[in-house]
C-alpha cells in the first residue's frame, strides 16, 4: 500500500511512552527509537519502525529527531493593542497588580478587542498561528476573558472558531469572561453573574471555563460560586490559580475537580500536596514568571510528589510575550527544576490531556495524529540545550508538511 508521506532514516524518534495524563516520576518515561522510520495516511501515523514505506512524498530524516507536536494548552489568543508601555513601569517598579488595579492591564486590551473588529483581530491572531506553527506548535489554546461583555466574549470565542477552521494549527478555546471586572461595573458577583447568564450562547462555541482567581480579581468564594456554575451547566473547568499570590485558587480547582490550576508561582505547601494527590494537571507557565521577573513555580516538588504537570506559554499582551515553546522548556527546566524528559512529556502529552485529547495527541504512536516537529538534533537533550538556536527543520500537521 503506498502511504501519503514517509519519514526515512531518522536519528531517532522521541515520545512518552504513555499518552496523558502521566503523574509524578512516569513524566521520565520517553522513549527513544534509534534508526527509525514512520508511516503517514490520512493524517494519521500508520507506521514506526525500520522498514522503508512505500510513500508518495518522502523526507530525507538523517540527522534528525522526531518529536510529538508542542501543545500549547494556554494562551490568551485573540488580543490586540499595545501594553509596551506597562513594561516600562514595570521596568521603574510598578507591579503587574500596581497597573491593573490604575485601570490598565486587563482592562487595556479590553478596550481594544472591544473596538477591533473580528476580521482584524482573526488576522493578528492567524499571524501568531503562524510563527508559532514555524517553531514546532501544532495544536493552541486560545481564551475570550478581553470583551468583558457579552458582545466582545462571544466574538473572541468566534475568532478562535474561525481561526480553526482557516489555520493548519487545531485550535481549542476557552471562555475567560471572569478575566477582570469591566468598568461598568462595580460589584464583583453582578458581573459574575452577567457573565453566568450567558453561558448557554457560551455553550456552542467552547465546552471550557476558566476564572482569574487571584486576591484583587475575583476571590475563592466568588470563584467557587461561578465555578459551581459552570458545572452545572455541563462545563470542564480550569482556574488561573495563585499566579501573584497564595489566593486558594489551587485548592479550589482541586476541591472542585477542575482539569487544571495553571500558573501556581505562589501555590503554599497545602495546595502542592493537594494538587499531587488530585487528578487536576498542575499547569505551569514559566514564560510569565520570566516575563514579570517573579519567582517560579515549585515544578520540581509537584512531580516528586506525584503530581500531573504541563507546562504552556501563557502567550498574552501582559504578563508573558512569549510563544516560544523552545524558551519556556527551557525555563520549565532551568527555573523549576523539571527534567528535559519531563518537560517534553509536559509539553506533549500531558498538554494534550489538558484539552482533552489524549487519545490521539501528544504522543508519537501508531494511530495518533500526524502532528510531529523534525529537529536538526543527534539526542533529545538538545531539545532544551539548544534553545535559543533554529533547530526546527520540518512541521508536520495532520500529514502535511507545513513548514
Ligand atoms: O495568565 N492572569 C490573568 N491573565 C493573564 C494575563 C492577561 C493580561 O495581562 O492581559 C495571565 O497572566
Ligand atoms: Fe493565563
Amino acid at each position: 500500500m503506498e502511504l501519503d508521506l514517509a519519514i526515512l532514516n531518522l536519528n531517532s524518534i522521541v515520545t512518552p511512552v504513555s499518552s496523558g495524563p502521566v503523574r509524578g516520576r512516569g513524566m521520565t518515561r520517553i522513549e527513544c527509537i534509534k534508526e527509525s522510520n514512520i508511516g503517514i495516511m490520512n493524517g494519521k501515523i500508520v507506521y514506526i519502525g525500520p522498514e522503508i514505506p512505500t510513500a508518495e512524498k518522502y523526507i530525507d530524516g538523517r540527522g534528525l529527531i522526531a518529536i510529538p507536536g508542542f501543545i500549547d494548552c494556554h494562551t490568551h489568543i485573540p488580543f490586540t493593542g499595545d501594553r509596551s508601555r506597562e513594561f516600562l513601569m514595570r521596568l521603574e517598579g510598578k507591579s503587574y497588580m500596581d497597573i491593573m488595579k490604575a485601570g490598565g492591564g486587563i482592562r487595556s486590551t479590553s478596550e481594544a478587542v472591544r473596538r477591533t473588529p473580528a476580521t482584524a483581530l482573526m488576522a493578528e491572531s492567524f499571524r501568531f498561528l503562524d510563527s508559532m506553527l514555524s517553531l514546532g506548535v501544532t495544536t493552541v489554546e486560545g481564551k475570550s476573558g478581553y470583551g468583558l461583555e457579552r458582545e466582545g466574549e462571544l466574538k473572541q470565542l468566534r475568532v478562535l472558531e474561525a481561526l480553526g477552521e482557516l489555520h493548519p494549527i487545531d485550535v481549542f478555546s476557552t471562555f475567560l469572561g471572569a478575566h477582570a471586572l469591566p468598568e461598568e461595573y462595580s460589584s464583583r458577583d453582578e458581573y459574575l453573574s452577567s457573565m453566568i447568564e450567558i453561558f448557554d450562547e457560551v455553550r456552542k462555541l467552547t465546552d471550557t471555563i476558566d476564572i482569574f482567581c487571584e486576591d484583587g480579581v475575583f476571590n475563592v468564594d466568588q470563584s467557587r460560586r461561578y465555578m459551581l456554575a459552570a458545572i452545572e451547566s455541563g462545563f470542564r473547568i480550569r482556574i488561573h490559580a495563585d499566579e501573584l499570590s497564595s489566593s486558594g485558587g489551587g485548592l479550589l480547582a482541586v476541591e472542585l475537580g477542575a482539569v487544571s490550576a495553571d500558573h501556581l508561582i505562589s501555590a503554599d505547601d497545602i495546595t502542592i500536596q493537594a494538587l499531587a494527590k488530585s487528578d487536576t494537571i498542575a499547569t505551569l507557565l514559566p514564560g510569565t514568571s520570566f516575563f514579570l521577573n517573579e519567582s517560579f513555580a515549585r515544578g520540581r516538588e509537584l512531580i516528586d510528589r506525584g503530581a500531573i504537570v504541563a507546562i504552556a506559554s501563557d502567550f498574552n499582551p501582559g504578563s508573558c510575550n512569549i510563544y516560544n515553546p523552545f524558551i519556556v522548556m527551557f525555563l520549565a527546566v532551568t527555573r523549576c527544576g523539571l527534567k528535559v524528559e519531563e518537560a517534553i512529556t509536559a509539553y506533549t502529552a500531558n498538554a494534550a490531556a489538558v484539552l482533552g485529547v489524549e487519545d490521539r495527541k501528544g504522543l508519537i504512536r501508531e494511530g495518533y495524529d500526524a502532528d510531529l516537529v523534525l529537529l536538526r538534533a543527534g539526542d533529545y537533550p538538545e531539545v532544551v540545550y539548544n534553545f535559543s538556536r533554529d533547530i526546527v527543520s520540518n512541521v508536520i500537521k495532520n500529514g502535511n508538511i507545513v513548514a
